[in-house]
């Protein structure tokens, strides 16, 4: 019954432009997508997903061109990180223009903008010369969906999926906004720090910060269902023996950040079928790196008890 959800871009086109809403496939996890023009079907993300209404959602763009329509204030350092890392794992908040409905951006007056590097997603877009507002495709708080089974899983009722197979990155994208005087990175993700200070050929800071005005960066996200301890290699037997649960799943991370990155959210799904309580150990020194602030992040909110 279930895979009569999924459908093929034509159907998709269809669908969204007739008020629907449609999980689809992007480098960084899946997304559940309304077209921006659409209110009731924007409507229709927020119930579906159990999201609170204060939780603004990301426009997704095919083109440049395309994001320029919908903000003000496009500056230099939005073209060269754009030209530079789109389409790909990048979100820019931006100053928003009234072609985008308040409903999508919670009131707020920016709107994060970003073109997803999938060419199902991106053809999908430019069909419907619109762009498109989506949400990771997970009930609120809990694990993003990296494979089209996460999604049949996860919703009592499906939604429709445009089936473009895994994603590749695993984790969701970098947010960032431009000031004048600094770069802010509100989520970490694949693009680094390092790498959007190197685009801009360091004339500029860029800082992690926590976004003043995103209720969605909650401490506890990407939960699956059984508690994890997140703990370093040398206190796992510490940590196991404080335990009272019977079966303990364990996932030393000692991978690239990239892999760890692509498996993450699948680790937790499969771990957290097996096992009443997930240990995951990695050296605490590792998530202080650049590179590994996505996956360090992610980790961090997903436990329910961090023991370094
Ligand atoms: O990789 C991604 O970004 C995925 C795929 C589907 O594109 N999308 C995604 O969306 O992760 P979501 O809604 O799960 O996370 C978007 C985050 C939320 O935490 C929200 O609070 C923040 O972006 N956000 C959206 N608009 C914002 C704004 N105008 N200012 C600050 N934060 C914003
Ligand atoms: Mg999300």
């Amino acid at each position: 019954m279930k895979d009569k959800k999924l459908i093929d871009i034509n159907t998709a086109v269809k669908l969204l432009k007739d008020n629907e809403v449609v999980a689809i496939p992007t480098e960084t996890v899946y997304g559940l997508a309304a077209c921006i023009d659409r209110p009731s079907a924007i409507e229709k993300i927020f119930h579906l997903k159990q999201r609170p209404y204060f939780d603004p959602l990301i426009v997704h763009v095919s083109s440049i061109a395309m994001a320029k329509k919908y903000c003000r204030n496009w500056s230099s350092s939005h073209e060269i990180l754009a030209k530079k890392f789109w389409p790909g794992p990048l979100t820019m908040i931006l100053d928003k223009n009234e072609l985008i409905d308040p409903t999508i951006t919670s009131g707020l007056d920016s709107v994060g903008i970003r073109m997803p590097h999938h060419p199902l997603t991106q053809e999908l877009i430019e069909r419907l010369d619109t762009p498109l507002a989506a949400p990771s495709a997970n009930i609120f708080k809990k694990t993003s969906p990296t494979k089209i089974i996460h999604i049949l899983k996860d919703f009592e009722q499906a939604p429709y999926i445009l089936d473009g197979g895994d994603s590749e990155v695993g984790i969701e994208s970098t947010i960032c906004q431009v000031f004048t005087d600094k770069i802010l990175i509100y989520r970490p993700g694949k693009i680094t720090a390092s790498e959007i200070k190197k685009a801009l050929e360091d004339s500029i800071e860029v800082e992690y910060a926590q976004s003043p005005v995103a209720p969605g960066q909650l401490n506890e996200h990407y939960r699956p269902n059984i508690p994890i301890t997140l703990t370093s290699f040398d206190k796992i037997e510490e940590v196991k023996k404080a335990l009272k649960a019977k079966n303990i799943s364990q996932w030393d991370i000692t991978n690239d950040p990239y892999k760890t990155a692509r498996i993450l959210y699948h680790q937790f799904r499969v771990l957290s079928h097996q096992s009443d309580h997930i240990i995951i150990s990695i050296d605490p020194e590792l998530i202080k790196k650049d590179e590994w602030q996505g996956v360090g992040n992610r980790l961090k909110k997903a436990a329910s008890s961090i023991k370094f």
